[in-house]
């Protein structure tokens, strides 16, 4: 058999018919927050491409916006929200708000599991604290976080109440997602590699552990895929040391590195280079065949290094799934 198979960003702007439907709300959260609208997008990568799972569509910075901090995605510029500048503005973010707020994104978990047929897993999703602490404190995607970075080395205890406050909030989250039909969840923590050893340990590691075990407390079984972008030998230590059952691997993870010391611990998921699906033909198979040689004779779910991008061919996505279906170990 060959692996399962899904895309990080599987749902989006690559698809003319997201496009489409993107055009029926005012804004990107409206989107996220319309279960219509929600589950449809959801479901459009089902009939496109057929992937073995389904992903929540909804965006991390969801929790920021519950969380009481203005958020807002402008067309073509990305997220912008109200970049917090001290303690008082943590203490003006409130956890308790956070699963009313959500409301909309557990009616869309309910109505994706209905429509959805048995076999197809559906997989929800937070960001990690210190990757969503970047974007509160930075306000904006492109930077060099050197606001956040910042203020963990002048006001360590101010920071590390942020990042409790998301593990608190996300853990809540993540739960009530699964308690509405979500079977699988992922952590994206996408700017981990901008941090050294010892922060990487107490802003990644450390925060990623506590939200894995809060979880757990209530949903013993739920399947939880980390995904500590850019951790390149901190991989190892993050599969030991977080809890989680699987990895998603980006695109420089080294596939004999992934199959000798991360795969004897946990499933890993990845790792295609998504501009490799953009480009499309014979390089794309190869490198989706390496990847398939290297870690599809262990536990392993295919997948990119990072999101599919929006100039996609969507005719690239059909190859490369019928690639990995055609695929035997
Ligand atoms: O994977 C999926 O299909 C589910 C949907 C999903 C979205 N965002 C939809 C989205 C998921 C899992 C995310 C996660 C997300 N959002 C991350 C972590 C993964 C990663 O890409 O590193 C991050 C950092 C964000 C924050 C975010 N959201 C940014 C920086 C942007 C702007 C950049 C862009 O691609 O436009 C978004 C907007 C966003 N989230 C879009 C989509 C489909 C595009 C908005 C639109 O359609 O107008």
């Amino acid at each position: 058999m060959p692996p399962p198979l899904w895309l990080m960003r599987q749902a989006g702007r690559y698809l003319p018919e997201y496009r489409k439907l993107r055009q029926r709300a005012r804004n990107f959260l409206d989107f996220c927050y319309t279960p219509e609208l929600a589950v449809e997008a959801t479901l459009q990568p089902l009939r496109s491409f057929q992937p073995d799972a389904a992903i929540l569509f909804s965006d991390i910075l969801v929790v920021p916006d519950a969380l009481g901090q203005v958020v807002d995605f402008r067309e073509g510029e990305g997220p912008i929200l109200e970049p917090l500048r001290s303690r008082r503005d943590i203490e003006g973010l409130k956890a308790e708000r956070v699963l009313r707020h959500l409301e909309p994104v557990f009616t869309a978990i309910h109505g994706i599991r209905e429509a959805l047929p048995p076999q197809t897993a559906l997989i929800g999703f937070a960001g990690a604290p210190w990757t969503v602490a970047i974007y509160m404190v930075e306000g904006r995607g492109g930077t060099d976080f050197s606001r956040a970075l910042g203020w963990d080395r002048e006001d360590p205890e101010g920071f590390a109440m942020l990042i409790d406050l998301l593990v608190e909030a996300t853990g809540a989250y993540l739960i009530e997602q699964v308690r509405h039909g979500a079977e699988a969840l992922q952590i994206f923590d996408s700017w981990a590699g901008a941090l050294d050893e010892e922060r990487f340990r107490r802003l990644v590691i450390t925060p990623t552990r506590k939200l894995v075990a809060s979880v757990r407390t209530t949903c013993p079984d739920v399947p939880i895929i980390g995904f500590p972008r850019g951790a390149g030998p901190l991989y190892d230590d993050y599969v030991r040391e977080t809890g989680v059952d699987a990895v998603s691997l980006d695109s420089g993870v080294d596939l004999d590195f992934a199959r000798r010391t991360l795969q004897s611990r946990a499933v890993v998921q990845g790792n295609l280079d998504p501009q490799i699906l953009v480009r499309g033909g014979d390089e794309m198979r190869e490198a989706a065949l390496a990847i398939l040689e290297n870690l599809g004779r262990g536990p392993f779910i295919f997948n990119l290094g990072h999101g599919v991008v929006p100039e996609t061919p969507v005719e690239n996505v059909l190859q490369l799934a019928a690639t990995v279906r055609a695929w035997r170990p």
